[in-house]
């Protein structure tokens, strides 16, 4: 039971196959009491009475500060405080450079980026009167070797985008006693993946893996444990790659 009593707060988490799910579970079996932020209200409230008694489902859209603090509010009104935050929704197009249009651009920038930014705002101001929080903020493999698989070049530059922010914020409130490290996984087997690869493309990226397999979003929910937990009490400022060795540096 590496959260009993901890508050944690994991955005899309709603997607049944996804990562932000996976690490839900991971949560509530290590004893927290875990809120789930995803965009549509009965799918994240659904995902929440999934987990067992006494977890929070809640619609909001990340990159919106309106909603991202009334769901914020909605946390310490029933729990009190907020331990833990998992920045993990996010969203990717397959798209190159010249195709990219400016709608594109925000789209994907906003949900990884700004949502990032908006949701330790609001949770941040909390964590500094605890004197104690962890941000775990998900990155891709894609913002360290330029994309290539799934994200075009402005999901790359969300998700690099994404490690410098989570950098910047451990360096800001390491004093407050607030850990902010960042997950690149490489490529996990979820939806955001699953329709996109054919059989012959599948087989060639994994033979370049050199744990033979693509991640499980388990394995990113374990890291994630790690790094939410007291076991990483003295890691700020990382980026933890979860990708089977798919880029080693
Ligand atoms: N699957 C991979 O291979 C992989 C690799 C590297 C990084 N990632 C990152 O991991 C995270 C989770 O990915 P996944 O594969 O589990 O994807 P997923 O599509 O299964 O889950 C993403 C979730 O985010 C939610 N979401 C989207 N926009 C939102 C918004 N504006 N506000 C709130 N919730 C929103 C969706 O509803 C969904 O539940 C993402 O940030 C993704 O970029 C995934």
């Amino acid at each position: 039971m590496l959260l009993q009593g901890k508050v944690a707060i994991i955005t899309g988490a709603a997607s049944e196959r996804g990562i932000g799910r996976a690490t839900a579970n991971t949560f509530a079996r290590h004893g927290a009491r875990v809120v789930i932020l995803d965009l549509d209200e009965s799918a994240a409230r659904d995902a929440a009475a999934a987990l067992g008694e006494g977890h929070l489902g809640l619609a909001a859209n990340v990159a919106d500060e309106a909603q991202v603090k009334a769901a914020v509010a909605k946390v310490i009104e029933q729990y009190g405080r907020i331990d833990v935050l998992i920045n993990n929704a996010g969203i990717t197009q397959p798209i190159k450079t010249l195709d990219i249009r400016p709608g594109d651009y925000d789209k994907v920038l906003d949900v990884s980026l700004r949502g990032t930014l908006l949701m330790s705002q609001a949770v941040i101001p909390i964590m500094r009167t605890q004197a104690a929080g962890s941000i775990v903020c998900m990155s891709s493999v894609s913002a360290q070797r330029g994309g290539g698989i799934f994200g075009g070049p402005h999901y790359s530059a969300a998700k690099a985008g994404v490690l410098g922010l989570g950098k910047a914020m451990a360096r800001e409130f390491g004093a407050d006693n607030i850990r902010v490290n960042s997950i690149t996984p490489g490529l996990i087997h979820t939806d955001i993946t699953g329709g996109l690869m054919q059989d012959e493309r599948r087989h060639a990226i994994i033979e370049s893996i050199p744990l033979g397999r693509l991640g499980a979003a388990q394995d990113v929910a374990n890291a994630a444990l790690f790094l939410a937990s007291d076991l990483s009490s003295y890691l700020t400022g990382i980026t933890l790659d979860v990708n089977g060795g798919m880029l080693i540096h």
